[in-house]
């Protein structure tokens, strides 16, 4: 009898991030993700997630160079994205600009280790190019140029606003990629792992990834965290709201984990941290004491506690993001971990093709349609 969700089973050896859901620790190919939060650029952490180590400065610097070179989308999707910001939500457009992007890749369908290695910075650095534009177009606003100066999270809210976010904010926003960026067998990673098995390619593995990331029990969390909190609009109504949710049955976006049930995600308590502290600079902390507020009342409620979407959602509101760009931010963020599971998966594979329990009806005999039809005529 298979566990429901697949719980507890291993589905692949990695050596790209490790959880101890026990303690509350999360670590990238060993570093803990408080450390790398404190320290690091999400650069040096999409360089360890793809290398398993941390540059080099001349490492550090030629990725650094050929990200900025790789953020300019193709003319052609450039062409695609005034229809996809009239036709799609932000989700259906990324999903579609980077399958999109396969057509137009200068690697073309190259499958060596040294193309897949150049597609996956490709995917990488131009989604926040695809995200931006496609923000611009539905305000009816010129795109934004990117400006080479600024590293890759700071250069997104740049191509969002056509403004230089100050130092708090990028680190802030810098933080958030890299506490998205990657956490082990989770869906979409999974699915990641899927497609890339059949030996499909890197494109169409990151494309069904974003399609499970999607959901508002993966990836959509964080945006109805925010929606949630917009709607509760006061601390003072925050608790009767909870209530009345947990009433209905319903649950609550930004909360519970498969792995960390009794401990809180680590990514969480930097999150907290980081909402608290832009609430203050911006002169708005009301969307982070309502969500302490919530974070308190679920915990005595139903003991649970926030997961990273829960926090996310407000940072990102302080951050200037659109709420329905949270999650598309969460995929670009992803694909530093997408891409760098779907090559540890070419790089050691056997297609993933699971079993399954039968539970369905046996020895069943066909019965020609006319003859069921006499029946059930005669039986009427
Ligand atoms: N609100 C209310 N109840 C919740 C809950 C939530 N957010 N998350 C879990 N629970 C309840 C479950 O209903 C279950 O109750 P039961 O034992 O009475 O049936 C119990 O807690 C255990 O949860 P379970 O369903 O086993 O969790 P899971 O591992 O299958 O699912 C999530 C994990 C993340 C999908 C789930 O917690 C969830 O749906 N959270 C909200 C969406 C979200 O924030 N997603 C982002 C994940 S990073």
């Amino acid at each position: 009898m298979t566990e429901k969700g697949l719980a507890d089973v291993i589905a692949a050896e990695t050596k790209i991030s490790d959880i101890d859901g026990k303690l509350g620790k999360l670590w990238y190919a060993g570093y803990s993700i408080d450390d790398l939060a404190e320290n690091a650029s999400f650069e040096e952490v999409l360089f360890l997630l793809q290398h398993i180590r941390l540059p080099s400065q001349r490492e550090l610097d030629e990725l650094i160079e050929q990200m900025i070179e790789y953020r300019e989308a193709a003319d052609f999707l450039a062409g695609l994205m005034p229809t996809l910001a009239e036709q799609t939500s932000p989700m259906s457009m990324l999903r579609t600009a980077v399958s999109a992007a396969s057509a137009h890749d200068p690697d073309g369908w190259d499958n060596s280790t040294e193309a897949v290695y150049r597609k996956a910075i490709r995917i990488t650095s131009v989604m926040p190019t695809l995200i931006a534009s496609y923000d611009r177009h539905r305000r009816g606003l010129d795109v934004v140029e990117s400006n080479p100066k600024l590293p890759h999270a700071a250069n997104f809210l740049y191509l969002l606003s056509g403004e230089e976010p100050t130092q708090e904010a990028a680190r802030a926003f810098d933080v958030q990629f890299i506490l998205y960026a990657d956490h082990t067998m989770n869906a979409s990673t999974f699915t990641a792992r899927v497609v890339a098995s059949t030996l499909s390619d890197i494109h169409s593995a990151v494309v069904a990834a974003i399609a499970a990331l999607k959901g508002p029990l993966h990836g959509g969390a964080n945006e109805l965290a925010m929606r949630m909190l917009e709607e509760i609009g006061s601390v003072d109504r925050a608790e009767q709201y909870v209530k009345d949710l947990f009433a209905r049955g319903d649950k609550i976006m930004g909360f519970g984990h498969r792995v960390y049930r009794t401990v809180d995600d680590p990514r969480a308590t930097i999150l907290r941290r980081l909402s608290r502290e832009m609430g203050e600079t911006t002169g708005e902390p009301i969307w982070f004491e309502i969500s302490e507020k919530v974070e308190q009342v679920v915990l005595a409620e139903k003991g649970l506690r926030p997961n990273v979407d829960f926090y996310a959602g407000s940072l990102l509101h302080y951050l200037g993001l659109p709420t329905d760009l949270f999650t598309p931010m969460f995929a670009a963020a992803r694909s530093a971990g997408w891409t760098a599971h779907i090559r540890e998966q070419y790089a050691d594979n056997r297609i993933i093709r699971p079993d399954s329990d039968y539970i369905g009806p046996r020895d069943q005999v066909y019965v020609p349609v006319e003859q069921r039809a006499e029946e059930e005529a005669a039986a009427s």
